[in-house]
């Protein structure tokens, strides 16, 4: 079992990944930490709230950055919704966040599960790069990090620029220079990742209320994503993260050196890998190619076992 802690922005795909990290045999959730990012900070804290209670995932909520370390805020209303998770009403959450604050639990969890704590990042990177600021002294204690994030041949908020990457691309910066081990997650591999229109019909029907929401609020994702890149299937990037964790087989990999451009007119915010191992070195592991169906099937299995709950 892998002990993780999610740092996420719920966020349609978020939600996803954190149902399928709640139930997953193969995670130990330790604590979900809500960033700013699809939508403001208590937004997402809220949404993850309720996706936990919904879903009885009972761990620590904690609220994080609200605005990014540099560059003035963005969110993404036009994907998620002015909520953050825009689709469905789910009901307000009766649990509260931590009152501890988000800095100090990475500390503390991190010191007690030293070399054997996977953080997964899938929102901007800015609470994991106020943590390197702040106490640089954990690097070394992390086992690695997992980032939904950046692109290798392409954008989706600028024609180069990923959004969890271009929300706050100093705190990436700070993430993919700190020698952590990453396994990053980007565009070119999590749009393979698409689920259709007929698997999320098949969603809503699995007989658990939180999952057969949860296919609802895909079927708003599945449309944003046609109104507005005309794609045909809502890529569900966050899950890709955690799916590596449980089955790293079906994804396949590439070691690259990847380095975070912050000053350029069209580039800011990209992520440039070395693809030609120019440089002679590497900071990061990137999938490249999933076995669709098998990630697919291997996420059902999962949602299914909701129904017991
Ligand atoms: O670009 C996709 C990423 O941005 C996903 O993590 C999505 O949830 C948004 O945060
Ligand atoms: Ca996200």
């Amino acid at each position: 079992m892998k002990k993780i802690i999610l740092d996420c922005d719920p966020g349609h795909d978020d939600a996803v990944a954190l149902l399928f990290a709640g139930i997953s045999e193969s995670i130990d959730l330790l604590g979900v930490v809500a960033v700013a990012g699809n939508s403001y900070v208590e937004n997402t804290v809220k949404n993850a709230l309720k996706i936990t209670e919904m879903a009885s995932i009972n761990v620590p909520v904690l609220k994080g950055a609200g605005k990014p370390i540099l560059r003035e805020q963005i969110v993404a209303p036009n994907i998620h919704g002015e909520s953050g998770l825009e689709g469905v009403e789910l009901p307000e959450p009766s649990k509260k966040y931590e009152e501890e604050n988000y800095i100090h639990f990475y500390k503390r969890i991190i010191e007690e599960n030293e070399r054997n704590i996977t953080i997964v990042a899938v929102g901007p990177l800015t609470n994991i790069g106020n943590l390197f600021l702040i106490h640089p002294e954990l690097k070394d204690k992390i086992s690695e990090i997992v980032i939904m994030g950046g692109g290798i041949a392409f954008g989706n908020t600028t024609p180069v620029a990923e959004f969890n990457i271009y929300a706050d691309p100093e705190a990436a910066k700070i993430v993919f220079d700190s020698g952590v081990p990453l396994t990053v997650f980007g565009l070119d591999v999590t749009h393979q990742a698409k689920i259709n229109n007929e698997e999320i019909r098949k969603m809503q029907e699995i007989k658990s209320e939180v999952v057969s929401k949860m296919g609802v609020l895909l079927e708003f994702f599945h449309k944003t994503y046609f109104d507005v890149f005309k794609i045909v299937g809502a890529p569900l990037h966050d899950p890709c993260a955690v799916i590596y964790l449980s089955d790293p087989e079906i994804f396949e990999y590439e070691n690259y050196y990847t380095q975070i451009e912050l000053n350029g007119k069209y580039t800011y915010g990209q992520t440039v890998v070395d693809y030609w191992h120019l440089s002679g070195k590497v900071n990061s592991k990137w999938a490249v190619r999933v076995n669709r169906e098998k990630f697919i099937e291997i996420l059902f299995e999962n949602l299914k076992k909701y129904e017991k709950r």
